[in-house]
Formats: C-alpha cells, structure tokens, sequence
C-alpha cells in the first residue's frame, strides 16, 4: 500500500515537473516554427522593424495571430510562396497573449541591438 502511494506521488511529481517546465509559448509556437527556415527570432525583428516598441509591436502580433493575412504578413512574397500564411490560431485570448509576452521577452534583447 505505502509504495503504490509512493508511485503515485513520484508520477504525479514528474507530470507538474513537466507541465510547469513548458510554458504558452513553447506549448503553441515553437513546436510547429521548429520547421521553418526562418526562426521565430527573425520574425520578431521583422516586427520591430515595421511597428517598433513593445506595445505596437505586440498588438500587431496578436492581431496577425487571430487574422493571418498576406498583405498584413511582415514576411517576404518569396518566403510566403513557400509557406503561405498559416491558419489563425486556436488558443484562447490570455493564452496567446501569454504566448506573445514570453516571445517577446525572450528575443527582444536582440531586437534592439539593431
Ligand atoms: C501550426 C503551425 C504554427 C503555429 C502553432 C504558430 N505558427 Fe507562427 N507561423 C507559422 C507559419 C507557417 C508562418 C509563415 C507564414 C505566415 O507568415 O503566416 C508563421 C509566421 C509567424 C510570424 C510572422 C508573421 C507574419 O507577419 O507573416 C510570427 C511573428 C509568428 N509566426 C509567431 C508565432 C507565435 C508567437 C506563435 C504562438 C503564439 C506561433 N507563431 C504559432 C506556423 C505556426
């Protein structure tokens, strides 16, 4: 009885290990961008560029996220005849917004070195 309990506490450690290891980032981005040429680093730059500062540049993210569209894509026509623009993505608003304030974190040290 007292090790079947031990098993269950030592699973249940490793499963909140893990989910808590992940974050909304990497649950929806960064598994599907692992295939692209272009890597999610550039992108943000990409962005930068076009509407600088963090609360522009976050706002045009999350709105690309629910409308992708070419003529609002900040990627090249050359890239985008390649990897047409993706479907708008199912995650809830805070999730996504999460997402976007880790990415942004994450790559805009080098963003601004530019
Ligand atoms: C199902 C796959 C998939 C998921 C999930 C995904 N992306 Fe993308 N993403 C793409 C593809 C394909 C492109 C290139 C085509 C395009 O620009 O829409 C892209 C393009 C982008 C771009 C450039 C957009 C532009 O202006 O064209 C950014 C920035 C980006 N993704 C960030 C993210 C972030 C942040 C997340 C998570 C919240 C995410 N992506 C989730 C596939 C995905």
């Amino acid at each position: 009885m007292e090790k079947r309990l031990i098993r269950i506490i030592a699973v249940l450690a490793l499963l909140t290990g893990i989910t808590l290891g992940e974050n909304s980032f990497e649950r929806n981005c960064v598994k599907c961008h692992q295939e692209l040429p272009a890597s999610l680093q550039e992108m943000l730059m990409n962005y930068i560029q076009v509407y600088s500062g963090e609360k522009n540049t976050k706002a045009a993210l999350f709105h690309f996220m629910r409308y992708p569209h070419q003529d609002t894509s900040v990627m090249s026509e050359m890239f985008l005849q390649s990897y047409p623009v993706k479907a708008p993505l199912r995650i809830s608003d805070e999730e996504l917004r999460d997402a976007i304030d880790v990415y942004w974190k994450k790559y805009r040290v080098i963003g601004r070195l530019r």
